[in-house]
């Protein structure tokens, strides 16, 4: 199971006219089995490449493939078959359902199967314990903190079992600790299940956790991996 774009270009046009070439001209593949981080200043086209992935956007040009499978080329209800079964996206804002108990925000990609929600609920608390919050499951966003919610929308994007992770700043709203923590478990679910994972992050630690970096620049990708380590110390020492 691998994830391939190539020569991918999405841009944006604004209501002015003026046209933002957001990811310009990316090839970039994940075996499986393998965590990419991906960093880059804000702007640089980062969550842009995830959506693409996630099949949340259309590429203007070249291709994005899982599996084999081109996905602008398909059809919106196969686009939201992929969305739901295939992949599971961790979201930079989280997107969590207000007034829902944790463990159900967790299981949501789990109700739409022919599954109770008892089962739901039963299949999504062990995914809240591993990112430790076994203890809150009946608590709604509202009542958590903000790393306790970027927690439920981890243990969300795992629960139903993802063949691809794309995880945006899965990291950002957590002490060092929890952030390697959270990077360790994707790393181990990339290697149990053979997903590709690609992690969106400025998590200095996510270069030595992850088995490749990039860094993208005005929707550019940078190749080596020293570009990404000393983007890491700039960001460590102007902390
Ligand atoms: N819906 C949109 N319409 C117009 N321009 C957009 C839209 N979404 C993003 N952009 C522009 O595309 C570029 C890339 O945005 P993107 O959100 O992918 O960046 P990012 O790397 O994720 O940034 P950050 O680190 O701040 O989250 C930016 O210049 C942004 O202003
Ligand atoms: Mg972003």
């Amino acid at each position: 199971m691998t994830l391939q774009l190539a020569n991918v270009v999405k841009h944006y046009t604004s209501g002015s006219g003026e046209v933002v070439r957001a990811v310009d001209d990316v090839t970039l593949d994940l075996d499986a089995g393998e965590m990419v981080a991906l960093y880059g200043p804000s702007g640089s086209g980062k969550t842009t490449l995830l959506m693409l992935a996630a099949a949340l956007l259309r590429p203007d040009r070249g291709t994005v493939r899982f599996a084999g499978r081109s996905l602008g080329d398909l059809s919106d209800r196969e686009a939201s078959d992929y969305r739901l079964r295939d992949v599971g996206v961790v979201f930079q804002h989280f997107e969590l359902m207000r007034g829902v108990p944790a463990v159900e925000n967790a299981a949501i990609k789990l109700l739409a199967e022919p599954m109770g929600i008892g089962e739901a609920r039963r299949r999504a608390a062990p995914w809240l314990e591993r990112v430790g919050l076994g203890h809150r499951l009946e608590a709604a966003p509202e009542q958590l903190s903000g790393g306790e919610r970027q927690r439920v929308a981890i243990a969300r994007a795992l629960a139903n079992e993802p063949r691809l992770i794309l995880a945006d700043e899965p990291t950002g709203s957590l002490d060092t600790q929890r952030g390697r923590e959270v990077l360790l478990l994707l790393r181990e679910i990339a290697r149990e299940r053979s997903t590709p994972v690609l992690v969106v992050t400025h998590d200095p630690q996510a270069a030595q956790i992850a088995d490749r970096v990039h860094t993208l620049r005005d929707g550019k990708i940078e190749e080596c991996d020293d570009a990404a380590v000393s983007f890491a110390d700039e960001t460590t020492s102007g902390a």
